[in-house]
């Protein structure tokens, strides 16, 4: 499968923010357009899309805590979507050895954590099998998840 990450550029901006969910995925994050703009508000966030060959399919973003603060060592995977097109096709499980391997090349954390509702099994086994443990749950219930870099 041809997957990358890119940056978010004036070339791919209007594909990411057209990418769709099912209506019932909308409450597992906001629109990539609010994502897009929360990263503006600090150089920690890491907005990326996700390709396959020229095609723009998903989006994640992730966050290295900040340098001197709790976090620091860590990072985290806020967002995570492939268009409802392109969903349940692998486009995760190619995705994922890269985002990996691209948040270690940074050498700025050495856990990588991610958070999900535990009845959204996609996500679940996606991160499952990567090597994410649950460690705890949010406030909100959402599983949180860690992988030691
Ligand atoms: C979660 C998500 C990113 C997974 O990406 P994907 O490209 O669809 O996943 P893949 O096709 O690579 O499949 C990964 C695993 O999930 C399973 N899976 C995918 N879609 C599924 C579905 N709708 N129901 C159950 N399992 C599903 C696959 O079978 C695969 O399991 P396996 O490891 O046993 O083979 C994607 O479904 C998505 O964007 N969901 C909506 C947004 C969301 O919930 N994001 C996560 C927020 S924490």
């Amino acid at each position: 499968m041809d997957i990358t990450l890119t940056g978010i550029t004036r070339d791919n901006f209007y594909e990411v923010i057209e990418l769709e969910l099912e209506k019932a995925q909308e409450k597992h994050l906001p629109s990539n357009v609010f994502s897009i703009a929360e990263s503006t508000l600090s150089e920690t966030f890491f907005p990326r899309a996700i390709c396959l060959g020229d095609q723009v399919v998903g989006f994640l973003m992730y966050q290295f805590g900040e340098i001197g603060d709790f976090d620091e060592g860590e990072c985290t995977i806020w967002r995570f979507m492939i268009d409802r097109n392109h969903q349940n096709t692998g486009v995760g499980k190619a995705v994922m050895p890269l985002l990996i391997d691209e948040i270690k090349a940074h050498d700025r954390c050495r856990l990588i954590e991610i958070y999900y509702d535990p009845k959204n099994l996609a996500a679940k086994k996606l991160y499952t099998r990567f090597g994410f443990k649950p460690v705890g749950e949010r406030e909100d219930g959402d599983v949180i998840a860690e992988l030691d870099v």
